[in-house]
């Protein structure tokens, strides 16, 4: 967990990559400004200093070796444990025009000897490799022959054994400051306390190294807690709202995930299921579809996700209640990555509670165990708060979120109604204080509502004046009542294992009369979604380039505007999975939806227009620009021609009679009987397959083509067989 927030300047620099760092962040990446801490961390890369970033999931750590790479002389080497991952890591850079390639298990023989080849001739300028790879003595000394400028370590944690995925692997990189002593180290992960953090800067021999913590707040996503009541109805109400989204739904166990997964396909949805139960190749297989958008629903335990770029998940559902906040977090990080909305909707109950807890109690050392229950207790905290969920959660990650309304999350969208509730808060204080600050709050509140159970009578609580005192509510309004005295600190909870209820300075002054005490009251929501607030389109335009000290949300990028065209939109992104399929990428790689829902709210006219959409750099213009143009100018063309239609329809009384005897009215016998018709038909199609035709072509030919060439060639074909 973050303790603090260093942003490190140093004084003095002595080259001014400022402008450069710009360009190449616009050239290749087509960004027009940084994320928070991104300059800063890439400077210290690019002055040779070891660097250590701690960066929420999404927040764009890969920017921070990548783009040094680009400007520093040799070679990036950058360790990776995700070896799944790699492939399309390659293809995402290949498709901005930057030479990459990875290194990993995957690879031929031949395959691999050809990227050596390409690393001798200084033909690469980021090299992928798994750590269990780099540590082979074949690998070291081909990098040494090499001239390596900088090695990035991704997903560093994995370097600590007090980090929740550690890999011995890892542990071997410390080799990598011994042998390349000059050359600098950046480490880069989503998880780290401060712990983890340590032991990874010490065994990567990194002491010195500029540590960056960013902040935790993202922006785009949207947190919303429901009770867990008929979780598969609202769950099916939710996703017909938002057909063609991709999303994924957590759930606890693989029972789960199987039986949701297949009731979904039945109910109509592309859902497939991800966990540790199903055989690698099936995994494997059912990840690729969802990152290639071929399914849009993965319904998954959290087995499923590290690492996954896929930048449009609409929504993150968990089905389950999730066992810490800071698997919640993760695990709601892999929406919006594009910097769109995203909706983490969880579904929430007592019940998950207590059987997490008893799985708890079940195993592991006693200090193991208080741990898992104390990260239960901050979760169902969470879950329980009636303040700004965004501010609960910040506060775990050791962050203040200043402003009381963050405006995207259930707490703040729905506002609850404020009431006095002195005289309620005086009859639990007392309750508290006559069993003598000695029980928690299950027991305080049955006796509060005058319960007869046994446990209450053996230790004669019903004989105490506070039995029954607090029959004017229900068990479970009394339970919010004091989950929100805690949030108050009106009272305290004391204990990790057995959390009990205490009194405080505050609770005698409510007890004396000194303080009154407002609470909020639930409105019965009765499942329905709230309105999501306006869809957001991100606007480069208003982007303020240059040096950043904002050290808050990844969405600084961001100008929300709502004009978007859904028909453009939806044709752009058919057109992004064609090509996308006939280069074997995933359609991300193409262009994330970030640029397509701009693409289909500006309409750009000419390069110059496309340039200035956010992830259109130089190189995606030439290869892709053209025909993303000669796309948004048809669709244009099309609208208005149909709403001429229309329009000369509607003013003509005798349009539908001229219609009757148009031969394009034909009935389908006449066609069929004349042979001369039937030609002409067919080739009326041929001729509209033109323009797919040229783009299939053009995505299979480099970008030293354009599309007039293929079209002209395309009509010497059809001209001879004429
Ligand atoms: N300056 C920028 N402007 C706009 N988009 C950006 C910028 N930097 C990064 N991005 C985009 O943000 C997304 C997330 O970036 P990245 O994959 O680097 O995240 P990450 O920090 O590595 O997250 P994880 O921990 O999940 O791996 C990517 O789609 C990337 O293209
Ligand atoms: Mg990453
Ligand atoms: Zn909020």
């Amino acid at each position: 967990m973050p303790e603090c927030y260093i942003s490190r300047v140093r004084i003095g620099r002595t080259k001014d990559y400022g402008k450069k760092m710009h360009r190449t962040l616009q050239k290749y990446f087509g960004y027009s400004s940084f994320r928070p801490l991104q300059e800063d961390i890439i400077k210290d890369v690019l002055e040779d200093r070891d660097t250590f970033v701690l960066m929420p999931t999404g927040g764009g750590k890969s920017l921070c070796y990548q783009l040094p790479a680009l400007l520093m002389d040799g070679l990036t080497v950058v360790v990776s444990p995700l070896i799944s991952l790699m492939k399309d890591q390659v293809d995402s850079l290949q498709a901005s025009g930057i030479n990459a390639a990875y290194l990993n298990s995957t690879l031929s023989y031949s395959e691999a000897k050809r990227i050596y080849r390409e690393i001798e001739n200084n033909e690469i300028k980021i090299l992928y490799v798994a750590p269990e790879r780099l540590t082979m003595s074949h690998t070291i000394s081909l990098i040494q022959k090499a001239n390596v400028s900088l090695f990035a370590i991704d997903e560093s944690h994995c370097i600590s054994e007090w980090g929740h995925d550690f890999r011995p692997e890892y542990r071997r990189l410390s080799f990598l400051k011994r042998k390349f002593p000059g050359v600098p180290i950046i480490a880069l992960t989503a998880t780290a306390t401060p712990k983890v953090r340590e032991d990874t800067i010490k065994q990567l021999g990194i002491s010195d190294c500029g540590t960056y913590v960013a902040s935790f707040n993202r922006k785009n996503l949207l947190y919303k807690i429901r009770p867990k009541k008929d979780t598969y109805k609202q769950i099916l109400k939710y996703l017909r709202k938002h057909r063609g989204e991709s999303g994924i739904i957590y759930c606890q166990s693989r029972k789960n995930v199987d039986t949701i997964a297949s009731r979904l396909r039945r109910d109509g949805f592309n859902a497939l299921p991800y966990h540790a139960g199903l055989s690698d190749s099936r995994r494997e297989k059912n990840q690729e579809m969802f990152i290639r958008d071929d399914v849009e629903i993965v319904v998954a335990t959290i087995a499923f996700g590290m690492g996954i770029d896929k930048s449009n998940v609409r929504f993150v559902i968990h089905h389950d209640l999730p066992k810490n906040l800071e698997g919640y977090y993760q695990e709601t990080g892999r929406g919006g990555r594009d910097g769109l909305e995203c909706e983490c909707i969880l579904f929430f109950s007592r019940g998950d509670r207590y059987k997490i807890e008893y799985f708890i109690k079940q195993k592991g050392k006693k200090e193991e165990r208080d741990i898992a229950l104390k990260q239960l207790q901050d979760m169902v905290a969470f879950c329980e708060s009636t303040v700004c969920r965004r501010k609960v959660l910040l506060a775990y990650f050791g962050e203040v979120l200043e402003e009381d309304d963050c405006g995207r999350c259930d707490v703040c969208l729905q506002p609850r109604k404020k009431v006095d509730g002195t005289e309620e808060a005086r009859i639990l204080i007392n309750c508290i204080s006559e069993l003598n600050q000695r029980y928690g709050m299950n027991h305080v509140i049955d006796v509060l509502c005058g319960s007869n159970a046994k446990k209450i009578r053996d230790k004669k609580h019903n004989k105490l004046a506070s039995h029954g005192a607090g029959d004017i509510h229900t068990k479970d309004r009394w339970m919010e009542i004091a989950r929100e005295m805690i949030q108050q600190e009106l009272i305290k909870v004391q204990g990790a294992r057995y959390p009990l209820l205490k009194l405080n300075k505050a609770s005698m002054e409510v007890m004396n009369g000194k303080r009154k005490v407002t609470l909020t009251t639930i409105e019965d929501t009765d499942f329905e979604e709230p309105e999501p607030a306006e869809r957001m389109v991100p606007d480069k335009a208003v982007a303020s380039p240059g040096k950043t000290k904002n050290n808050s949300a990844p969405v600084s990028e961001i100008k929300w505007t709502a004009n978007r065209d859904d028909g453009l939109f939806a044709r752009l992104k058919q057109l992004r999975k064609k090509m996308a399929e006939l280069q074997d990428v995933p359609p991300y790689v193409v262009f994330a939806d970030t640029s397509l829902k701009q693409m289909a709210s500006k309409k750009p006219g000419s390069k110059d227009e496309m340039l200035k959409i956010t992830g259109v750099g130089e190189y995606k213009l030439k290869k892709y620009g053209e025909t993303f143009l000669k796309e948004i100018s048809n669709y244009c063309q099309e609208q208005e021609e149909s709403s001429y239609n229309q329009n000369s329809v509607d003013d003509d009384p005798n349009s539908e009679k001229e219609n009757q005897q148009n031969p394009a009215c034909d009935t389908k016998e006449t066609l069929a009987s004349d042979p001369d018709q039937k030609r002409e038909k067919i080739l009326k199609t041929i001729s509209g397959l033109e323009k797919e035709l040229i783009i299939l072509t053009k995505a299979k030919l480099d970008e030293n083509f354009s599309e007039d060439e293929i079209r002209a060639v395309w009509s010497e074909i059809l001209a001879e067989s004429e």
